[in-house]
């Protein structure tokens, strides 16, 4: 069991609202499976103190800390350096203070790769063609992702047609040649089912207390996999009919517990594990 003392090793999240935040349960199980002494702490700061936020902690020898909405972009501006990703991104959820200033990167890339790896093992069996459905933040990050995984197709699918459009404009040209991406119109989305290895849900439908996703998976293959960021419920409409179907499915709480990991290890120095008993322990508090 970790201590903790004068010298505790020190991070948070910041984010409004926070109170709902999975992320201190998650670093402070950690905390404890590793004897470490540190403290992680929810952080609730409005949008035009958050600067001023982020100073009071470096002031205070916090090592850093994660960011959630609304101030994703707002950290992404005050960071002295990004990584690949949230350049790519223009997105930052995990600061680290150092000596040389503010490094900012971007573990929601990382960790739905991660969780995709660790659940539809080998992933590359998925990569000949996505749909991503949503084009909004969320969608940014994993289209990176899929490129980063060597998508060979990327169909993008989103309500507002335009944003798709203008979504697969950026992200094409950002990696070149890379993976191909074609916009789909919401209304045609089942169309290309037919030709999908993997179905990606990255708008809150389906979560509780939003309309459900309305799409039928008949005509997805059998190989098929399918993937749906919500979380809350573990199990959405969207990963019962693929099970239904009898395909692979990865839930979103994977996605959670990896976009933690590389934070934990730059402010507490121990990489550490996603392991059953962590996943458990969260799914008891989702309720
Ligand atoms: P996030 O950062 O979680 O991606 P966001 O940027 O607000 O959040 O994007 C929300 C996504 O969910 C968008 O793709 C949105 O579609 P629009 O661009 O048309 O708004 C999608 N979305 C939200 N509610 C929806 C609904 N009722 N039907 C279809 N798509 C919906």
């Amino acid at each position: 069991m970790a201590a903790r003392t004068g010298r505790a090793l020190l991070a948070g999240v910041i984010g409004d609202p926070i109170a709902h935040s999975l992320s201190p349960a998650i670093h402070e199980y950690w905390l404890k499976s590793y004897g470490i002494d540190g403290s992680y702490v929810p952080l609730h700061v409005k949008g035009p103190r958050f600067t001023g936020m982020i100073e009071e902690l470096r002031g205070l020898g916090f090592r850093g800390c994660n960011v959630t909405l609304p101030h994703k972009e707002r950290a992404f501006a005050l960071a002295d350096w990004k990584d690949e990703a949230a350049e790519a991104t223009g997105a930052v959820n995990t600061l680290v203070f150092s000596k040389e200033g503010i490094k900012g990167y971007n573990t929601d890339v990382s960790g739905f790769s991660e969780n995709l790896k660790a659940s539809l093992n080998p992933i590359d069996n998925y990569m000949d063609s996505c749909l991503v459905l949503g084009a909004g933040g969320a969608a940014r990050g994993i289209i990176h992702a899929l490129q980063l995984l060597g998508a060979r197709q990327i169909f993008l699918s989103n309500r507002t047609h335009e944003k798709a459009l203008k979504l697969a404009h950026e992200l094409q040209s950002l990696k070149g040649e890379a993976s191909s991406i074609s916009c789909v119109p919401w209304e045609e989305k089942e169309t290309v089912l037919k030709s999908v290895s993997l179905l990606i849900n990255t708008t809150q439908l389906g979560m509780v207390g939003q309309p459900p996703l309305e799409i039928n998976l008949d005509s997805l293959p059998n190989t098929a996999a399918v993937t749906d960021i919500v979380y809350k419920p573990l199990k959405t409409g969207l990963l019962e009919a693929g099970e239904a179907r009898e395909l692979r499915v990865a839930d979103g709480l994977g996605m959670l517990l990896w976009q933690a990991s590389p934070g934990f290890e730059m402010w507490f120095g121990k990489k550490p594990t996603v392991t059953a008993e962590l996943r458990a322990m969260i799914e008891g508090l989702l309720g």
